[in-house]
């Protein structure tokens, strides 16, 4: 097949390139190259265009036929969207209603969305399954819930196929080192834990540790990022067979707090990981730890990386010597 990956210069999308590639499908890029790297598009041709622009997307879709598109460009930094909600409704929900314009003029019927557990909001229960009432506490999950509707409209009105995919936290490094997660600045927990390992970046803020988990600090579901691209992978299959909107929860079932990820980074690494307790981050739930069986049924998801120890090794090996 021939994918446009939106996105796809990003740490996840560059994953997904290679993923596909491995696969025989061709890949195309599209990408503003506002947060993706260059140097990470190994896989397919980079377009530079900005979903915000229709008319270079216009120019995209004129250019060339694709059979589905995967979108992954987004603002995704819960934190920033607290502090600058118009930039994610701007970038996240207006783009993507440009994307499936385009889309949809072009005779593009399928689309696999990344969305996001920040959905759910403040969960009401120990696992969240796809059926958990949706409650975003901050605009970034709100602006990605936006999308999941606009796609179940877009199914009644135009018969667009869709697959969104909530994923819980993205983690972890292709195994060959070749690519990896690279922001900047570097919110994230992992990457921000083996900085401060490695010494190349300051001793790591845990914001916060009097949240209502075992040992007060917030506790997350970490998946591998390679692991995302499997499930991308068999939603095109299952677009094939399944017309309408359909939603999947992706992650390990395993919560892990922010101290387990330190300690288990120290075991992985054997080093000390400086630290230092800070304020909560404002739009942080407590706990976000997925039931992913309706994936596992209906996608045939088998993730690979089912352990937090493996997950971090594969980072680690990024971190210690990045490439972009
Ligand atoms: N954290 C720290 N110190 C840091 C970075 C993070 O204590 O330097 C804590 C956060 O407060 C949070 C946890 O570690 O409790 C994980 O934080 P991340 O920033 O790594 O990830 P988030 O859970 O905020 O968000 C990620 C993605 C979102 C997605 C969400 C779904 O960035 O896009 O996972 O679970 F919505």
């Amino acid at each position: 097949m021939k994918i446009l990956l939106c996105g796809g210069a990003g740490y996840i999308g560059s994953h997904m390139a290679k993923y596909l590639a491995s696969f025989g499908h061709r890949v195309v890029v599209l990408d503003n190259l506002s947060t993706g790297h260059q140097k990470a598009v190994l896989w397919g041709e980079l377009i530079e265009a900005d979903l915000l622009d229709s008319a270079s997307l216009e120019r995209v879709f004129r250019g060339q036929h694709f059979d589905a598109v995967m979108h992954f460009c987004a603002r995704s930094l819960v934190g920033e969207s607290m502090q600058q909600p118009y930039a994610y409704y701007a970038n996240n929900v207006v783009g993507t209603l440009h994307l499936l314009d385009a889309m949809q003029r072009h005779g593009v019927e399928c689309l696999v969305f990344s969305s996001t557990a920040a959905v759910y909001g403040q969960p009401t229960s120990a696992l969240i399954d796809e059926d958990h009432p949706t409650a975003p506490i901050n605009p970034y999950g709100a602006s990605k819930l936006m999308v999941e509707r606009m796609l179940a409209d877009a199914a009644h009105a135009y018969g667009l196929r869709s697959v969104a995919l909530r994923y819980f936290n993205a983690a972890g490094a292709s195994p060959d080192g070749e690519i990896g997660e690279a922001h900047t600045p570097e919110t994230h927990l992992i990457p921000n834990v083996l900085r401060a390992a490695l010494g190349t970046g300051p001793a790591l803020k845990v914001f916060g540790d009097d949240y209502p988990t075992p040992d007060g600090t917030c506790v997350r579901d970490y998946v591998h990022v390679d692991d995302l691209a499997q499930a991308h992978e068999l939603a095109l299959a299952y677009m094939d067979a399944n017309d309408g909107a359909h939603v999947f929860n992706l992650g390990n079932g395993c919560g892990f707090s922010v101290r387990e990820v330190i300690s288990a980074a120290q075991q992985v690494t054997g080093r000390a990981i400086p630290h230092e307790l800070a304020p909560r981050r404002a739009g942080d739930p407590a706990v976000l730890v997925a039931a992913s069986a309706k994936a596992r049924n209906a996608l045939g998801w088998r993730p690979q990386y089912t352990e937090l120890a493996p997950i971090i090794a594969s980072a680690w090996r990024w971190h210690g010597d990045p490439r972009f």
